[in-house]
């Protein structure tokens, strides 16, 4: 096996971290105390790694204010959206409002109409290819389209909709390109904000479209910005979830096969995956701008401190045998879609994504096999997904 990289070297930032790696450093870092220094971006940093108190620093927005690293980080690319409002009132407001269309009993309505066929469309590309990569094939499409079509998009733009997410996801690279997509987004979303204002229908644009805050109906400019917010939020994470979904099975020798046996149990390894492996492994949160103190440690202003959910959801204190996939996991107790205030908001739609995508992908593809195990280790911290599920499909799983 591998040397563990010793601690004081990890920047969770720039490091890839594949596979167990990370998770043995976070295991390291937790023995070690609450809350540790670390790197993020080359800068000092402190990391928590314990469920408890994990708990307990999502509940304190006095030393962690949760908005803050998004007025950092995303503003630039999507304008302000509630999760980086600093007001609490505002932001539980507009929040309130933007968010039932993801609810619970909103989702199953979507299932059967837009979530199954949406999946079934994208594995009938694959028909006839002996070898494919369900990243991108499968995991970065599936999100994205899901949005477009329960915003109700024109489908026949659906391919550039998704470009200018990428593009607008990619603004620190390329601030230029990131621009030109949002212009290009505005253009195209105008007339159809424009057109469900005079002519509302079934879908999440005319639900804001007829949402009121203090009185009065959003602007065009809060529209296009919630739309926006789903780039990172609904898209970015729920590709990552599928993709360590797909990892994890795939790269067992045995779970995709009792899958496709037993379908009932795709619930329950989702429920696993999402604690054992989670997208947003690592968040990023900018303390006080003035010094404050935590668990007994002094953080200086403005300090990164990285909520290690990947390192509470494996805690033993709450889990035996922490890291091994098991299907019959009773602990709910996963931070993966956080705590408190800005808990996720569309939690229900993640988990509907993976489940109908997992069916699908069971029936449809039973008999295909992982061809490259490396490329398909989650890898990265803030956003940890594979790069890459290089599959081999045999003739009975094809074209089915
Ligand atoms: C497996 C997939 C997902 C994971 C792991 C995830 C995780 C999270 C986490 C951890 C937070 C809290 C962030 C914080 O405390 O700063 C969050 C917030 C949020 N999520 Fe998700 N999420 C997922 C899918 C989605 C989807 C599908 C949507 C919407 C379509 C969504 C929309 C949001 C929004 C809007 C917020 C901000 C809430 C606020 O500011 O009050 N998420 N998510």
């Amino acid at each position: 096996m591998k040397k563990p990289r010793s601690l004081d070297r990890i920047d969770f930032a720039l490091d890839e971290l594949p596979g167990e790696e990370m998770h043995e450093a976070l295991h390291q870092f937790r023995a070690e105390g609450p809350v540790r220094p670390t790197k993020f971006l080359g800068l000092p940093a402190f990391i928590i790694t314990g469920h408890q108190t994990l708990v307990d620093a999502f509940a304190d927005n006095e030393t962690f204010p949760p908005h803050r690293m998004y007025q950092a980080s995303f503003e630039g690319a999507i304008g302000e959206s509630f999760i980086s409002m600093a007001d609490p009132r505002r932001h539980s407001l507009y929040r309130k409002l933007a968010t039932p269309a993801f609810r619970s009993r909103a989702v199953s309505r979507y299932e059967k109409e837009d979530l199954e066929p949406l999946a079934r469309e994208l594995v009938d590309r694959l028909t006839g290819q002996e070898e494919f990569d369900l990243v991108e094939a499968f995991t970065t499409r599936f999100p994205y389209l899901v949005i477009s079509r329960l915003l109700g998009l024109p489908r026949d733009r659906e391919d550039e909709f998704q470009d200018w997410a990428f593009a607008l996801l990619r603004f620190r690279d390329d601030p230029g390109a990131a621009a030109e997509a949002r212009e290009q987004l505005t253009a195209f979303l105008a007339p159809v904000v424009d057109d469900r204002r005079k002519n509302p229908r079934d879908d999440v644009i005319s639900e804001l479209v007829q949402a009121r805050v203090d009185d009065r109906v959003l602007s065009d400019e809060e529209v296009y910005s919630h739309i926006r917010l789903l780039f990172p939020t609904g898209g970015e994470t729920t590709h990552g979830a599928l993709g360590n979904l797909l990892s994890l099975l795939l790269d067992s020798d045995h779970l995709w096969k009792t899958l496709c046996e037993k379908p009932s149990l795709a619930k329950a390894a989702i429920h696993e995956t999402l604690r054992l492996e989670t997208p947003i492994a690592v968040l990023p949160r900018l303390s006080a701008p003035v010094e404050t103190e935590f668990c007994g440690v002094t953080l200086p202003a403005d300090s990164w401190v990285l909520f290690a959910m990947a390192g509470a959801n494996r805690d033993p204190s709450l889990y035996a045998d922490p890291d091994r996939f098991d299907l019959e996991r009773g602990v709910d107790e996963s931070l993966t879609f956080g705590r408190g205030v800005k808990a996720c908001p569309g939690m229900h739609l993640a988990r509907k994504n993976m489940e109908v995508a997992l069916q699908v992908l069971l029936e449809r593809l039973p008999n295909i096999k992982l061809i490259d195990s490396n490329a398909a280790k989650p890898r990265r911290t803030v956003l940890r997904c594979p790069l890459a599920l290089h599959v081999r499909a045999t003739e009975a799983s094809e074209g089915r």
